[in-house]
């Protein structure tokens, strides 16, 4: 389970720039949960995703995960819990290397290394398994540069990286911003078969509310640092893209965007 109690995030504090974008924030997010967040542009969804990972400072609060504060827990012990993928396809992966490469260095995350080659060629056949879950037949391709793939091809080698190793948290930033209709829609659809497969608890922020109202069980709307909307189990099956169109409008409507 995560946990986030009492949060308070302030930007430059102290300075006459300085923003509380997080005031007392609480969130719980059960195991196995796969949690959609929408909201406005600026409302907090990425800082939201930066204090979870343990990536930005907090003025006052804590994470917890399954009980473990994570401001004291070592660094390489949280990544070791917590994968990440982000909007830019090429944030996950390395150009100049080949996929060979890049899923070996995803896979040594965590590990410390010894004077031994720094790729396990043993391990071929079961990145190979890994990447032909994807379908697009990257298993046939170990040996090419990641700099020569397609976005939509990145950003799948960087979901199977990024939960390569037996993680617990999945962390989606727009994942699927920067891809083209249909190949948003075929990573939209791995990530689920991902998250349930290796029954990840996954945090998806997307501005589509579509991939929201549809995938996840649970599903969050944001507005300036505050959940304005939860919804989860049924009551989230029940809720129409329609109604979190006009709940979205109204809000900014209210906000002045
Ligand atoms: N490093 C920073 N320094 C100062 N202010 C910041 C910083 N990062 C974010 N902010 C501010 O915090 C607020 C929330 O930003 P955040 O990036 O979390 O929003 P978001 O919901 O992810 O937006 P978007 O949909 O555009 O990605 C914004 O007002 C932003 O200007
Ligand atoms: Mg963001």
């Amino acid at each position: 389970m995560l946990e986030l109690r009492n949060i308070t995030k302030i930007y430059n504090p102290g300075t006459i720039t300085e923003m509380c974008l997080f005031d007392s924030f609480d969130l719980v997010v059960g195991d196995g949960e796969f949690l959609s967040i929408v909201g406005s542009n600026g409302s907090g969804k990425t800082s939201l995703l930066n204090i979870i990972c343990g990536s930005i400072p907090i003025e006052q609060g804590e994470v917890l995960i399954g009980g473990d504060n994570i401001a004291k827990m070592q660094d390489y012990k949280r990544y070791n819990k917590i994968g990440r993928v982000y909007q830019n396809p090429a944030m996950g992966t390395c150009p100049h290397l080949t996929i060979l490469e890049n899923m070996s260095l995803a896979d040594n995350k965590g590990k410390t290394f010894g004077l031994t080659s720094g790729i396990n060629k043993s391990r071929r056949k079961f990145y190979q398994e890994q990447l032909a879950i994807l379908g697009l037949g990257l298993e046939n391709k170990l040996d090419i540069k990641v700099g020569l793939l397609s976005g939509g091809q990145r950003q799948a080698l960087a979901l199977i990286m990024s939960t390569l190793t037996p993680i617990e948290f999945l962390i989606l930033d727009e994942h699927t911003a920067a891809l083209d209709p249909n190949t948003a829609e075929i990573i939209m659809q791995l990530t689920d078969k991902v998250v349930k497969e290796k029954k990840l608890t996954a945090m998806m922020v997307t501005h589509n509310l579509r991939y929201a109202a549809e995938y996840g069980n649970r599903l969050i709307m944001m507005n300036s640092g505050e959940i304005v909307l939860d919804r989860a189990g049924q009551d989230k099956l029940e809720t129409s893209i329609d109604e979190l169109l006009q709940l979205f409008n109204k809000i900014s409507i209210e906000c002045g965007n």
